[in-house]
């Protein structure tokens, strides 16, 4: 059938769907599939129904297509789409309540705080830095790509960098960053695919790092033993499981120097430009680019 291939959009993260959605979309025709390219930007929905397509592949990044409000308008429309449902979408875009299931679940996730536009006191600062030990990252609630994140190791720098993430969402999320190393897990069906360790010389892995700086490296394997590699799949698919996330994704996370894992987020339209994780890590379970996405392509069928 006809295949939509949805990217672009209107999120913070355009320039990286882009990169995404071309990409997916010429393996896919490489493939012989019947695909085209459709950006909610500039196309209403409804156009999917009128052009007769069958289903769609979502690769768009960030708020009006990870976050759940298209894959409810595409459910309304009655039209297959890939990867997690309303729920998990909605949950998975929101670090804030993804760290709450995760919590009353056990699994482990870095102590926070919550601060909410309408209440912030920039007077709380000092006492968040202590009680966060010191080094945070500060993150917009609802937001891919660390778009508007920032670390701050300086109590005096906490207001300004929580006001700076306010101009992406009316909710911030204070982390206390823990120091260690940066690993991620993609994951495709129900399988988990080989972790990735990422390591840049920036004070942490943000948007530069992810998609533009030539000095950051990338580790798949990532030199974790086999018990442990497998104990973080575990760990990555029970955590995409209790958002309620299906079909693919990445989990991200962080591990400090004793070798403790903690979450950091799901993301359930991961980026697959040619920098990207997922690719990376399919390459190394011997999965071609184009592969992938017809693997991706699949999960539209559940
Ligand atoms: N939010 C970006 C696209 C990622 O997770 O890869
Ligand atoms: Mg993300």
């Amino acid at each position: 059938g006809k295949v939509a291939v949805l990217f672009g959009g209107t999120s913070a993260e355009r320039e990286v769907s882009l990169k995404s959605g071309q990409a997916v979309l010429n393996a896919l025709k490489s493939q012989g599939v019947d695909a085209y390219a459709f950006d909610t930007a500039s196309q209403p929905l409804t156009e999917l129904v009128n052009q007769h397509f069958d289903r769609v592949l979502i690769m768009l990044h960030g708020r009006g297509g990870e976050d759940g409000t298209l894959q409810g308008a595409l459910q309304q429309l009655a039209i297959p789409y890939t990867g997690s449902g309303v729920l998990g979408s909605a949950l998975s875009m929101d670090k804030v309540r993804s760290k709450w299931i995760w919590q009353a679940l056990n699994l482990p996730t870095a102590e926070y705080q919550v601060i909410d536009k309408s209440s912030f006191n920039a007077e709380h600062c000092a006492d968040i830095m202590v009680r966060l030990g010191g080094i945070v990252m500060v993150k917009p609630a609802n937001e891919g790509s660390s778009i508007g994140m920032t670390k701050v190791s300086d109590a005096g720098q906490l207001s300004a960098a929580i006001e700076q993430a306010f101009q992406y969402d009316h909710q911030v999320l204070v982390e206390r960053f823990i120091v260690g190393q940066e690993f991620t897990v993609s994951l495709l069906g129900e399988r988990a695919l080989p972790s990735i360790r990422m390591q840049t010389p920036r004070t942490f892995y943000d948007y530069e790092a992810k998609y533009q700086a030539s000095s950051t490296e990338y580790f798949c394997p990532s030199g974790l033993d086999v018990e442990t590699e497998s104990g973080l799949a575990e760990l990555a698919r029970r955590a995409f499981t209790a958002v309620n996330g299906s079909g693919w994704g990445r989990i991200d996370f962080m591990q400090d120097q004793a070798g403790q894992f903690y979450l950091l987020e799901a993301n359930t339209v991961p980026g697959m430009t040619e920098k990207s994780l997922v690719p990376m890590a399919a390459k190394q379970a011997g999965m071609s680019f184009a592969e992938l996405t017809l693997e991706i392509l699949a999960t539209s069928e559940v």
